[in-house]
């Protein structure tokens, strides 16, 4: 896809020039986190305003200039790359247009990252309850546009379930304003999440009213081995049911994930003395100072003596917990240091079926290559696995590079036998195109195709990703 310098000009015409990222600051747009997917593009614009952004959509509609918006541009499945076409990046659309403490809403521009949205609502005493390992980076508008999940979906949901309202600017230009605050709104199709797991295919979120909910005052982090996969479902059903809505998170770990990521931060230590295939990281968060830990260290002897846990440890404090917490959000950056290539598996199932489908993905895995290294966690409290596999130690990587498509196709096999979805949080992007293709009932995906070429009729948006047209 190569454009005209005159239409490319036309661009940058009508917006202010500092919104022109220079030539020499293109690099970190062009490089996905994973390093998979170069990027390529002729031009980057960076508006700060929706009007402006409004403008720049129109010229490049009327001359069928194709469009990738970015983020943070931390997205694990390659929807951010560009392929040629221009980049609009968010980073510049940076107003808090409004918060409302007593309302429990705020409003925020895409640009906005997710941690300065939880900054803003603490500010106010209220909490933004939307967590992930890329917080720092990822910002609003990226993470509406995955609809991303992360550690505290149990309690509040994913990112499209915090959203009252939103603003966004369409293919051809025109500005959607459906910036309301409103928690009841019958008036036909809620057109917001169309946008919300779209990944810039049908249009650029510039705004949203977020749901602020109260702080909680008192948190508990316990760090436990579990003998099996099936043991840890039942003590989330154990600690669900005993903590009346108290439990936060209930992150899953397994053991060679737990050691990857030893080797790979050595300053890091294992928090118990015993090894078992998985550990869990529960959180537990409650509106009450004081309530937490006789509830919880009563839902962990009842765990130890029908053997649902064999070892643990609760934080005593939020250093402790902090601790705790970096040995879960560092297996991502831990695969990133190994030299092997990584097959990264987003799936869910059930949550009852998360037994059945690790021993199922194992078998077939080690079946297809004995040495792979399964790197299984994620937010089993959600049924959702990040089933990453990387290449044996000192295999030969070009060979395991080969056959990354058909682990991930086994693994996906495996999935949707026990009913499960191929995408649980990160999306679809260029990674799992395909296999949507073959994966999702025709009917929907016919259904998909149609709301994309009525919103999006010249296919300029974000073209090649989600979806095959
Ligand atoms: P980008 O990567 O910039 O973009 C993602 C997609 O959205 C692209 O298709 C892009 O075109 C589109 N897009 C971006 N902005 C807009 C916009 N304003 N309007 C329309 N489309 C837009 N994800 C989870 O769900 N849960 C996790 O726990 C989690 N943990 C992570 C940990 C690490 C270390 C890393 C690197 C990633 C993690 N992710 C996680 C994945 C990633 O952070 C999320 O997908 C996040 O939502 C992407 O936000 P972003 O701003 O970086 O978006
Ligand atoms: C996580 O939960 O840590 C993320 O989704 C990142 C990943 O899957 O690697
Ligand atoms: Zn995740």
């Amino acid at each position: 896809m190569a454009y005209d310098d005159r239409d490319l000009s036309a661009l940058r015409d009508v917006c202010d020039p500092k919104a022109v990222v220079p030539e020499d600051q293109h690099a970190p747009f062009l490089e996905e986190w994973r390093g998979r997917w170069p990027g390529q593009t002729p031009l980057i614009l960076a508006p700060s305003s929706t009007a402006e952004l409004s403008q720049i959509m129109s010229a490049a509609y009327e001359r069928d200039i194709a469009i990738v918006p970015q983020g943070g541009n931390t997205g694990l499945v390659g929807g951010g790359v560009a392929r040629g076409e221009v980049i609009i990046t968010t980073k510049r659309l940076r107003a808090v247009r409004n918060i409302s403490a007593e309302g429990f809403t705020m409003t925020l521009e895409a640009g906005v990252t997710l941690a300065e949205a939880q900054g803003h609502a603490a500010d106010v005493d209220r909490l933004f309850p939307l967590s992930i390992g890329a917080e720092g980076t990822a910002n609003i508008g990226g993470v509406l546009s995955t609809n991303a999940g992360g550690v505290h979906v149990l309690r509040y949901g994913n990112a499209r379930d915090l959203v009252l309202g939103l603003e966004a600017v369409l293919p051809d230009g025109r500005i959607w304003n459906g910036l309301n605050a409103l928690r009841k709104n019958n008036t036909g199709y809620d057109l917001k999440h169309l946008f919300m797991g779209g990944e810039g295919t049908l249009g650029i979120i510039t705004a949203a009213v977020l749901k602020l909910y109260p702080r909680p005052r008192d948190h508990l982090t316990a760090f436990l081995a579990v003998p099996s996969a099936d043991a840890a479902v039942k003590l989330l059903s154990m600690a669900q049911a005993r903590s009346g809505g108290q439990l936060g998170s209930f992150e899953l770990m397994g053991g060679p994930m737990l050691d990857l990521v030893l080797e790979k931060f050595p300053e890091l230590s294992h928090p118990v003395d015993q090894q078992t295939p998985y550990y869990v990281l529960a959180e537990f968060a409650s509106g009450q100072q004081g309530a937490l830990r006789a509830m919880a260290e009563g839902i962990l002897e009842a765990a130890f003596e029908e053997g649902l846990v064999v070892d643990g440890t609760i934080a005593a404090d939020g250093k402790q917990s902090d601790a705790l917490w970096e040995l879960r959000h560092r297996a991502t950056e831990a695969m990133k240091k190994d030299t092997s290539p990584c097959v990264k598996c987003d799936i869910s199932v059930p949550i009852a079926a998360i037994p059945d489908f690790l021993q199922q993905a194992d078998d077939v895995v080690h079946g297809m290559e004995p040495g792979a290294r399964i790197i299984a966690f994620g937010h089993m409290g959600d049924g959702n696995i990040h089933y990453d596999i990387l290449g044996p130690v000192n295999g030969d990587h070009d060979t395991f590079r080969g056959r990354m498509a058909e682990f991930e196709h086994r693994v996906h096999d495996v999935t949707v036998a026990l009913d499960g979805s191929i995408s649980a949080e990160h999306g679809i992007g260029q990674l799992k195109r395909d296999e949507l293709e073959t994966r999702k009932d025709p009917v929907e995906l016919d259904l998909m195709r149609t709301i994309k070429r009525s919103l999006d009729p010249k296919r300029l948006m974000n073209p090649g990703k989600l979806l095959n047209l």
